[in-house]
């Protein structure tokens, strides 16, 4: 929370992200287009000089390796990827590029003011994953199918326990689970719930957590977070520095409006639990918003014939939630949001906006943002058996594939593979009103 919290480094959140500006969307396709091009040029090269036959020889050679590493890659699309029992198939892909290749397709990310980030660092998470997982094991709601697994309930819970702030709003209940985590985290500190069914509902048809020390804007009682008198409910509680304040959405709203009630309401910290990234989910997210040529990693072409089109054609059918082009684009090509849409309010509201206004809504968040965090998934593929979030648009896991002996001692081989399947980029905020 306090200001030594932070650091000024000027590292991006992520390995190999600096050099924010120029040009459009090359880190993403460079990789590939340089290998199709090695290709080319050193054919043609080799055919105008005076060894052509030992060069076509070479590059005939060349083409055979090349078709029989494709039909091998194929043949594993061709049995169900998600089936566990195929996942030595798919992990064999890896090879191909077409498996846990994290970052390959670009992860963007936005900018901050100062380019400042945050002070834990990748030590300090695996730290967090070893006290986090004993408590995790002793959950009330074993079974959160459409509320937070494993990735995001360590995020928030290392997040909350680092940032110790006075007082925590959540906007988005469901049945508590995230309530719970808060409460792990800081045992001692007052919750405020949004959410328009109050959790104890759900009590009557199963497991479900109810707080003590939680004043509840829920039921009848409940209240939008845009809607609030926050000056009103915050002296209540006692709170005069807004700056000891951490605030979690997980209410599916636009995230840009969330962030300009954020500060209007003068809150500073703000954890999203879904950061949809480009072409998928039920509302805007920063993640799209900051999706932008200028930014590394950011922009996408919609050209059908483009390399992006053809990796995201293969990547489909190996991550469940991995977006093609199809799905990526819309008429006309548009891209950001989803297909050219601001989605709001679990895409209950679905609003077309132009490039233009959605790059001037990632000029405005720049304008207010100190800090911005992307949680990294807890661990790569090969170890959770996640099917869903493509690695190629994640950054690299706190444990990284093949360390397996890390992960079963850390006791994360206790819990059920679905704990792992709902990683949407939980990202931490740091803001403050633009600076004129
Ligand atoms: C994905 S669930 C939250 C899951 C929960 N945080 C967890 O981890 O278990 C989304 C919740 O947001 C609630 N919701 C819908 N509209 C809302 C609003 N305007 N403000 C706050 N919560 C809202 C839904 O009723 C639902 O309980």
């Amino acid at each position: 929370m306090q200001e030594s919290m932070l650091s000024s480094r000027r590292s991006p959140p992520f390995p190999g992200e600096e050099g924010q500006e120029g040009g459009d969307d090359e880190s993403k396709t460079r990789k590939n287009a340089s290998f199709g091009a090695r290709v080319f040029v050193s054919a043609r090269s080799a055919l105008s000089g005076q060894c052509a036959a030992i060069s076509i020889f070479l590059f005939l050679l060349f083409v055979s390796v090349a078709s029989f590493v494709l039909s091998r890659s194929f043949s594993a699309v061709c049995v169900s990827p998600y089936d566990p029992s195929t996942r030595a198939l798919l992990f064999r892909a890896t090879l191909d590029g077409l498996a846990s290749d994290f970052g390959s397709l670009g992860v963007p990310w936005c900018r901050s003011k100062q380019g400042k980030t945050v002070e834990w660092t990748r030590k300090d998470l695996l730290k967090g994953l070893e006290e986090f997982v004993p408590i995790y094991e002793t959950r009330p709601i074993k079974n959160n199918m459409y509320g937070m697994g494993f990735d995001h309930s360590f995020g928030l819970w290392f997040m909350a326990r680092w940032l110790k702030p006075d007082l925590m709003i959540e906007s988005g209940a469901f049945k508590g689970h995230s309530t719970w985590v808060l409460r792990q985290a800081m045992p001692e500190t007052r919750i405020i719930s949004l959410s328009p069914r109050h959790p104890g509902k759900y009590l009557k048809k199963g497991p479900a957590y109810v707080d003590q020390n939680c004043t509840y804007f829920a039921g009848k009682e409940f209240v939008d977070f845009g809607s609030v008198d926050w000056g009103n409910a915050i002296k209540k509680h006692g709170i005069s520095d807004l700056s000891r304040v951490l605030v979690f959405f997980d209410d599916h709203q636009n995230e840009l409006k969330r962030l300009k009630e954020a500060l209007n309401a003068g809150f500073q910290h703000l954890i999203f639990e879904d950061n949809y990234d480009t072409g998928t989910g039920d509302h805007y997210s920063l993640r799209q918003i900051c999706d932008q040529y200028y930014i590394r990693g950011g922009g996408h072409s919609c050209f059908i014939g483009s390399d992006e089109a053809r990796i995201r054609m293969k990547r489909k059918k190996f991550w469940e939630k991995a977006v093609d082009r199809d799905e990526l684009c819309g008429s006309g090509e548009n891209w950001w949001g989803v297909q050219g849409y601001m989605r709001d309010n679990f895409n209950h509201s679905n609003k077309a906006i132009s490039y233009e206004e959605h790059f001037q809504n990632s000029r405005f968040v720049e304008s207010v943002l100190d800090v911005y965090w992307e949680l990294p998934p807890v661990a790569g593929p090969s170890l959770t058996h996640q099917t869903r979030y493509d690695p190629a648009r994640a950054s690299d896991p706190i444990i990284e594939d093949g360390r397996f002996g890390l992960f079963q001692r850390l006791g994360l081989t206790k819990f059920e593979t679905s704990v792992f399947n709902g990683y949407t980029q939980m990202v931490y905020l740091q803001v403050s009103p633009p600076t004129s």
